[in-house]
């Protein structure tokens, strides 16, 4: 399947690396206004292909999105130190009301894969921008949220966080809810786990992975500017769902008519990704406290999108 990745940021380019390591694309076309800039990302991301998968790939300008089965939007700019992630949403709502229309113009079956922040509301902003069902209208969202509560868990327990099933769900930001209370290694709960290894889980090493989730970008941020390659292994990982229309269940970012009680608000749940977008919406089993977190993530997101 043939990818375009707008924006050859640090965040697209890695989604576009990510993409060649996996095989998860035949061909990726990188669109940059700055072309140069475009080149280069394409050309060095090509030198690894015979170490990885053969892709072709390519900078290009907006003709050459035509054909594309999954358009990457990851224009715009990112967080500086210590800002949140809606604070960016004024600057990147100004670039994607250029590049949506001129995407559509040339892919118009395209599913959009939304990565720049905030990238629910930007999500919500793309949805109304493209015209088209929020199914087909991805935000990456808590993708990577939900990899790094997995991996974190992972090294508690000391197994592969490829055999943790857990969640993130609601904003890609401050206010998204760790689903602690379906955590779980196959059908064994983390408690019980931890429990059986001798180590069990307390209250402080819930607060020690919550605070690993949650302030991992404003951490990675403060040491090195941006994030990008567990974004662009996130990116990577929806676009291989799409392409291979795998049915996977990946915690990512639509349009959803009412969650909690707050109505037509983007954020994340787990969604069933195949080669239309995002499919059926799972709706976990969440504790009385989970819930209350994923109504106000909600009323947060829903703020922040009122606030245009
Ligand atoms: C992060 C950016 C992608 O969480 O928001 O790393």
């Amino acid at each position: 399947m043939k990818v375009t990745v707008v924006g050859a940021g640090m965040v697209g380019a890695s989604a576009a690396f990510a993409m060649v390591m996996r095989g998860a694309a035949s061909e990726v076309v990188l669109v940059d206004r700055n072309r140069a800039l475009a080149e280069a990302q394409a050309q060095d991301i090509l030198h690894a292909t015979p170490f990885a998968f053969p892709t072709r790939v390519t900078a290009g300008d907006w003709a050459d999105v035509a054909g594309s089965g999954v358009v990457v939007l990851s224009a715009g700019v990112g967080q500086k130190p210590g800002e949140t992630r809606l604070e960016l949403l004024g600057r990147n709502r100004a670039v994607f009301a250029d590049i949506v229309p001129r995407v559509l113009e040339v892919a118009p079956d395209a599913v959009l894969l939304v990565a720049s922040n905030p990238v629910d509301v930007m999500t919500a902003i793309t949805t109304e921008l493209a015209g088209l069902p929020p199914a087909r209208v991805i935000g990456s969202g808590t993708v990577l949220d939900t990899a790094r509560f997995r991996a974190l868990l992972g090294e508690f327990l000391g197994i592969s966080p490829k055999s943790v099933h857990a969640w993130v769900l609601g904003e890609h930001g401050d206010s998204e809810v760790l689903c602690w209370s379906s955590a779980s290694v196959g059908a064994i709960s983390v408690e019980a786990l931890a429990l059986q290894h001798g180590r069990p889980l307390t209250a402080d090493d819930r607060e020690a992975i919550d605070k690993g989730v949650r302030g991992a970008a404003y951490k990675i941020i403060a040491g090195k500017g941006a994030t990008w390659f567990g974004i662009g292994g996130g990116i990577a990982r929806i676009v291989q769902a799409i392409a291979g229309d795998e049915r996977a269940v990946l915690t990512v970012s639509t349009l959803i008519p009412e969650v909690e009680g707050v109505t037509n608000v983007a954020l994340s749940l787990p969604r069933v990704i195949g080669a239309k977008g995002a499919g059926d919406a799972l709706w976990p089993e969440l504790d009385a406290t989970e819930r209350t977190a994923l109504r106000h993530s909600a009323e947060v997101l829903k703020a922040a999108a009122a606030g245009l």
